[in-house]
């Protein structure tokens, strides 16, 4: 069932059916606690858990850039959020940068590296929030500025930033966004999106 409550900052997932209730409870808040820390060891459980992710030939051509709020590596990639995203990202806990290695040191192309970062971020995401922790994907980025601040070379590139922290009340954020915050998640529906099944 649908539950949207910001009193008890959930926003369950309106399932057709019954789901683990780690991708029930899962969303992607903006409001994040700005006095929340990530441990060492919970930073290290999610990035390890992106590092397991399955791949294409197990090639695993994806990077991260992982920054604590309070450091240099955080400042430098929220000063590389474009729009939107830099009014609310930076009271996560930490912000990390999904890098594609498109072609390797030796020249040979990645052509599913798009796909297998997706796949590591996602595995990051159930990590996270099993560490009671919430993720927020961002594609709004300044791809040229985080290669920029972090010295990458041309093979690796950004391509995504993602939020995890502590999920607090939307109140903190402008009225326009605590009202997403708090609107029900919708989806295509289950018949829309599965063309054949039998
Ligand atoms: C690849 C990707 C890029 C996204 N980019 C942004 C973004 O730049 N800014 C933002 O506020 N949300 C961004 N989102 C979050 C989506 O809008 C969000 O996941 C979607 O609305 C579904 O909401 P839910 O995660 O709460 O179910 C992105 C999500 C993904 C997976």
């Amino acid at each position: 069932m649908t539950s949207t409550n910001a009193d008890t900052l959930t926003r369950s997932t309106d399932s057709s059916q019954p789901l683990v209730p780690l991708l029930e409870e899962r969303w992607s808040p903006r409001s994040y606690d700005e006095t929340a820390t990530i441990s060492d060891a919970q930073l290290d459980a999610v990035l390890e858990a992106a590092r397991w992710a399955p791949s294409a030939m197990n090639f695993q051509p994806r990077r991260f850039v992982a920054g604590r709020r309070g450091t240099e590596t955080f400042r430098k990639i929220n000063e590389n959020l474009l729009g939107f995203n830099a009014a609310w990202a930076f009271r996560a806990s930490a912000l990390v940068v999904g890098v594609l290695e498109t072609v390797t040191a030796d020249g040979d192309e990645r052509p599913f590296a798009q796909y297998d970062l997706g796949q590591s971020l996602a595995a990051l995401t159930v990590q996270a929030h099993a560490e009671g922790l919430h993720v927020h994907q961002m594609a709004g980025i300044d791809a040229a500025g985080l290669r920029a601040a972090f010295d990458l070379p041309e093979r690796f590139v950004p391509y995504t930033v993602t939020a995890i922290g502590t999920v607090a009340h939307p109140s903190q954020l402008d009225d326009k966004a605590a009202a997403r915050e708090v609107a029900p998640r919708t989806r295509i529906p289950l018949d829309e999106v599965v063309l054949v099944k039998e």
